[in-house]
């Protein structure tokens, strides 16, 4: 099955019985149990799949599991709370038999670096930062380092560098680590990790893959290798997305792929115009023939596919200009948050990378005049209209 018919038919009606629901139905329950108290016995020990309790797993979010599971060609997958406690689960996953080191991109979420250097750190997890896009410096990081995981996104936030996942994958194996990818930017229609040589891949389902703004949820997807260590630290620890909100996010991936082709279109349409707008300075977008990870882009991403995000500095902008900019859009969002079928922008400074020191920011290049945008499926020409009565 190809992407798009993947997205309509797994994990919903897969179930034998009586009567099929044409969509998987939501379970509340805390707990399951059999008509023979023998049933439960074997469940719990693992000799026989199903229901017992709700931590342990739940049909709504299996059905979820197996859909996203399909999508990006993983043995299976565990449904999250939310994108960072996909992050995390997959860290743990990963480290559990490996040295407790993590070598990360130097261009990530602002959240996932406060993960690593507030939450893991603190309990003994050392973490180092190299660039990613630096087959070299890997290399070297690896060497020196000896880290039990390297973790990276596909397509960065916000300043969108695509990371060499197949070459990473190499290097990560060869030095003992495993690699983590998370791949919210990029979706399972642009890159699928798991077939270039990743362990894990993580999403923030909040985004492209729910897609409406209605949910916050992440997933982690593995290999057979370690899909057993992911479901029992699942089973210990309670990371699990709600019912409802399982529901929301597959009913959400029924159309990501469309959603996501035309987002994608729309994004390609708008950075070339903003690329000959006077008052915008510089556009970051992978279709750019100037990207600095331009063989990358051409090697991974499918044609004419370079994701729906597109950031640029405005010349000459501060914090208040570009305050006032954001504030005269009349129909872009401005809100926290990405993927949605509505297009919104951030100022990072101000949200995704406000927790990261002024100076750091400015190392990993994001200055105070850059903003991300987030195109939606809208028609193009009134997202184009919007900036441009906005860019005074
Ligand atoms: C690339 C990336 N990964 C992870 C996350 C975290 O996801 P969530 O907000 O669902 O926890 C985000 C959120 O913006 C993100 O942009």
């Amino acid at each position: 099955m190809r992407i798009h018919t993947k997205a309509v038919h797994a994990g919903d009606r897969s179930k034998a019985g009586d009567y099929i629901p044409v969509t998987s139905p939501i379970y509340t329950a805390a707990s399951y149990f059999y008509q023979r108290l023998e049933k439960l016995d074997r469940i719990f020990a693992r000799e026989e799949e199903g229901y017992c309790y709700a931590r342990y797993g739940n049909p709504t979010n299996a059905a979820l599991e197996e859909l996203v599971a399909a999508l990006e060609n993983g043995a299976g997958a565990l449904a999250c709370s939310s994108g960072m406690m996909a992050i995390q689960t997959a860290l743990l996953a990963a480290l559990t038999d490996r040295p407790k080191r993590v070598l990360a991109a130097e261009a990530l979420y602002g959240a996932t670096i406060t993960l690593l250097t507030s939450v893991l750190e603190p309990l003994g997890v050392e973490t180092r930062f190299v660039d990613a896009c630096d087959l070299a410096a890997v290399e070297r990081a690896l060497e020196q380092h000896r880290p039990g995981c390297l973790l990276v996104e596909t397509i960065s936030n916000p300043l969108l560098r695509v990371a060499p996942v197949d070459r990473l994958a190499e290097r990560a194996r060869a030095a003992g680590a495993c690699l983590v990818v998370d791949n919210t930017f990029a979706t399972p229609l642009l890159v699928r990790p798991l077939e270039l040589g990743a362990e894990f891949v993580v999403h923030s389902a909040t985004k492209y893959l729910a897609g409406h703004g209605d949910v916050l949820g992440g997933v982690v997807v593995t290999t057979t290798e370690h899909l057993e260590t992911l479901r029992a630290l699942a089973r210990a620890s309670g990371p699990g997305l709600g019912p409802f909100e399982s529901y929301l996010t597959m009913r959400g991936i029924k159309t990501f792929p469309l959603r996501m082709e035309r987002q994608c279109t729309n994004a390609r349409r708008i950075a070339l115009w903003l690329k000959e707008h006077p008052r915008v300075e510089r556009v970051f977008f992978p279709e750019d023939e100037r990207h600095p990870d331009r063989e990358t882009v051409t090697r991974l991403l499918p044609g004419g596919l370079y994701g729906g995000m597109v950031s640029f500095e405005i010349r000459g902008a501060g914090r208040d200009e570009i305050f006032a900019f954001m504030d005269r859009l009349r129909l872009i969002v401005r809100a926290t948050s990405l993927g949605d079928v509505h297009s919104m922008i951030l100022y990072p400074a101000m949200s995704s990378h406000r927790e990261v020191a002024p100076k750091q920011r400015e190392r990993m290049g994001i200055r105070d005049n850059l903003v991300r945008l987030s195109v939606g499926i809208e028609d193009v020409e009134d997202i184009v209209e919007d900036l441009a009565q906005a860019l005074l």
